[in-house]
């Protein structure tokens, strides 16, 4: 609500404008009467012979002016726009705006009442329910883990078979309900310079690329220091998000430099919780996830 002054200030100019360009109009009709000369021009003469005839405006287009004032009188009188005058219809932006949200959810609700009673695997074998299910991971997830799903670094690839957290229907709809936060914490003061280097060795071993065989030996022997997350032959433990080292699939990259990064400084990666999307989203978004690994 606007308050008295603004109310009439608002009244005033919108009243005041039309009514100037209602005058306006009569004005600029009644010039053709004020001809100074009897040849109907206006007097103005240009390079001697270039008169400036004084013709009235043609009457369609006067008209077409009319008609935007009387345009302007009802919509003024149909919609909000006289100060806090609502309007005969007493339309605002909120009610269409809820109207509209309304109408689309319905439509929504019966596009879901199919799949409300349907486990992951069915929704799985639904093409309509996996269409679905695809807008949803392309508005809500696609800026993240990539439009097909496959990630970046930092953000894990989820079109794999290679799950940091779990990859059954259940444990990915965790994922989505709580969000996830991983802990893997900077080892420099732990292992020193050598450690480090010994370790990145050893890492590179466990995933299978060539390392210098004496640094892994004695990057192994201090493995100890990892094995409580990520387990003792480094194949990893998913109810800490602590990944499977022993693989060739990187999450923040697999040469020495990354490595030693993450060694170095630890990775918290966080996965937000979407628990301000509905259940039957989630439940979709975790059947189109397991989909796209092919399992
Ligand atoms: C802001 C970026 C971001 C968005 C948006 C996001 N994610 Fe994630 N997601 C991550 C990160 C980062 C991780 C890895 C967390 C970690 O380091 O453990 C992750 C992890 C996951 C995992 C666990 C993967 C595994 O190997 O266990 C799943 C499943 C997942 N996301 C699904 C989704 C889905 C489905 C959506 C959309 C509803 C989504 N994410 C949206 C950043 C995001
Ligand atoms: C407290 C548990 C914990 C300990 C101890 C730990 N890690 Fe981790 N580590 C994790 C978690 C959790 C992640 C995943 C980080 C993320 O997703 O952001 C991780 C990630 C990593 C990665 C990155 C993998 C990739 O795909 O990019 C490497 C490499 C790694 N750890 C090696 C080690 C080594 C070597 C040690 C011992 C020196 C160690 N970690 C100790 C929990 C731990």
């Amino acid at each position: 609500m606007l308050n008295s002054f603004w109310n009439w200030f608002v009244i005033i100019i919108s009243v005041g404008s039309i009514l100037a360009c209602w005058w306006l109009l009569h004005w600029t009709k009644g010039v053709s009467d004020r001809s100074d000369d009897d040849d109907g021009s206006t007097g103005h003469v240009w390079d001697e012979d270039l008169r400036e005839l004084n013709t009235p405006l043609p009457r369609w287009w006067l008209h077409l002016f009319n008609i935007t004032i009387v345009f302007a009188l009802v919509y003024l009188a149909l919609f909000p726009g006289l100060g806090n005058f609502a309007g005969i219809k007493s339309w605002t932006q909120v009610d269409q705006y809820n109207a509209e949200v309304a109408a689309a959810e319905q439509v929504q609700e019966q596009i879901f009442a199919r799949f409300a009673d349907m486990d992951g695997n069915a929704l799985m074998a639904d093409a309509e329910a996996m269409e679905t299910a695809g807008r949803l991971f392309g508005n809500n997830c696609a800026m993240c883990h990539g439009s097909d799903g496959r990630g970046a670094k930092g953000f894990p690839n989820l079109a794999d078979n290679d799950w940091q957290w779990g990859g059954s229907h259940e444990d990915i709809l965790t994922t989505l309900n709580a969000g996830r936060m991983a802990v893997m914490p900077p080892h420099d003061a732990i292992l020193g310079e050598d450690g480090i280097r010994e370790m990145v060795a050893y890492v590179q071993q466990l995933s299978g690329q060539k390392a210098d065989a004496e640094l892994a030996a004695a990057g192994k022997s201090r493995f100890m220091v990892c094995a409580a997350c990520h387990g003792a032959e480094g194949k990893g433990n998913q109810l800490l998000g602590a990944p499977n080292l022993t693989d060739d699939i990187w999450l923040y990259g697999g040469n020495p430099g990354d490595i030693e990064y993450t060694l170095l400084n630890g990775r918290n990666g966080v996965m937000p919780a979407f628990n301000q999307l509905s259940e039957m989203h989630r439940k979709l978004l975790a059947a189109y996830v397991k989909s796209l690994s092919g399992s």
